[in-house]
């Protein structure tokens, strides 16, 4: 095994003659040089560049929550994978701002070369919104085609392969249906059992009770505003009812309005209100990252659209969409994590929540036997 750690060029390694080679300015093909079209490619080769780690972590992770268990090991390794992902997309919101600094006069001199190449075409970007969780019938369509066409044959075979199998979103709402706390019996007190949804609903009605006693004897604000404020307390009540209500919420998922199976929603919540307790700490991590990715995607997106309108203004996109609209469109519509978001509207305050059983409390933290 001499080979084995036979000494290796940095540029050989990095194969900088390949990538150092590949800016080919259509601009110079024109013989009408455009000096910004270097900036250009180079961006989108570098975001191809972050996408492609994406993926790679992405899959990753994917791949650890396909197990029928995740051990807490692997959830932490997730976390980290999931945190680099979130860091790298910091990065291409923050590259946003050098694209900017092309101005309209003069991407102008090179828009033309580009027809109809567009980052719409991109087929990394399509793998992440897929691998995330993004379904087909979600998507902002435009010219009602479907956002596929633009690849090859091949890529289409692959991109819908991925859409068949189970992506993060899919994964964690399996892995939340696993989670066992929801009913816990215990074992040494003869019919004794911990029913959180039963108890959470039992304190969500002593929150509101106490809001509304609260609002009753305030004498900050008038009757007239006490009324208005406990009508809007009414319509929380409405709102937490329709919540505890399974069929509703299978009703909503139906609809599409959620995506989240209700056992999933549930099991969320508990991992929210009880992250104080050990066990619950790296499943509370694991969710805040994909919150944080999906609100990083989304900050992409808007960030994405405004330059577009600072660039192109109105102008149709060179991949044939209505451009700013469509983009905006994308950034309101395309949220994968967003049950998770809602989560927060179901929070109570430490004070109302209910005391876990000691033997549940138990199996809550981390033991160590000798
Ligand atoms: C001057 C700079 C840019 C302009 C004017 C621009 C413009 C547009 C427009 C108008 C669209 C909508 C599709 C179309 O009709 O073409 C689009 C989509 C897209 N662009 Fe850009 N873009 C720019 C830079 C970038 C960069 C640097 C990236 C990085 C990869 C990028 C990635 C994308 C992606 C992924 C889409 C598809 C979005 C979706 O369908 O949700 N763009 N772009």
């Amino acid at each position: 095994m001499e080979n084995e750690y036979s000494s290796i060029h940095y540029d050989k390694y990095l194969q900088l003659n390949k990538i150092l080679d590949a800016q080919k300015l259509r601009s110079n093909e024109f013989d009408k040089p455009a000096h910004d079209e270097m900036l250009f490619i180079i961006i989108h080769q570098v975001y191809e560049l972050w996408f492609k780690e994406i993926i790679h972590d992405l899959n990753s992770v994917i791949k650890l929550f396909g197990k029928e268990k995740v051990q807490d090991r692997q959830i932490s390794d997730a976390i980290s994978r999931l945190d680099r992902i979130s860091k790298i997309q910091k990065i291409l919101v923050d590259q946003i701002e050098i694209i900017e600094t092309i101005t309209p006069l003069d991407f102008l001199d090179f828009r033309n070369y580009l027809l109809p190449a567009s980052g719409f075409q991109s087929f990394q970007f399509r793998q992440i919104e897929i691998l995330f969780g993004l379904k087909n019938e979600n998507r902002v369509s435009y010219n009602q085609c479907a956002y596929s066409g633009v690849f090859s044959k091949k890529e289409q075979v692959i991109l819908n392969k991925l859409e068949e199998g189970d992506s993060m979103f899919d994964l964690l709402d399996k892995w939340l249906e696993r989670i066992p706390f929801l009913n816990f019996s215990i074992s040494n007190q003869s019919n004794q059992s911990f029913n959180f949804i039963k108890e959470y609903k039992k304190a969500v009605g002593n929150m509101l009770k106490l809001e509304a006693l609260a609002i009753s004897k305030t004498h900050f604000i008038n009757d007239h505003e006490k009324n208005i404020r406990l009508k809007m307390l009414d319509d929380s009540r409405v709102y937490f009812k329709s919540i505890f209500d399974k069929n509703n919420h299978n009703e909503k998922l139906k609809k599409g309005e959620l995506k989240l199976s209700y056992k999933a929603t549930m099991s969320a919540l508990l991992i929210n209100l009880y992250r104080d307790e050990p066990i619950l700490r790296q499943p509370y991590l694991f969710l805040q990252k994909l919150i944080d990715i999906d609100d990083l995607l989304t900050s992409w997106r808007n960030r994405h659209s405004q330059m577009v309108l600072r660039i192109i203004g109105k102008k149709i996109g060179t991949g044939g969409s209505s451009g700013f609209d469509y983009l905006k469109k994308t950034a309101d519509n395309h949220r994968i994590f967003y049950d998770l978001h809602n989560i927060s509207t179901l929070m109570i305050p430490r004070s109302e929540l209910p005391i876990l059983p000691v033997e549940l409390k138990n199996k809550l933290n981390f033991s160590f036997n000798q």
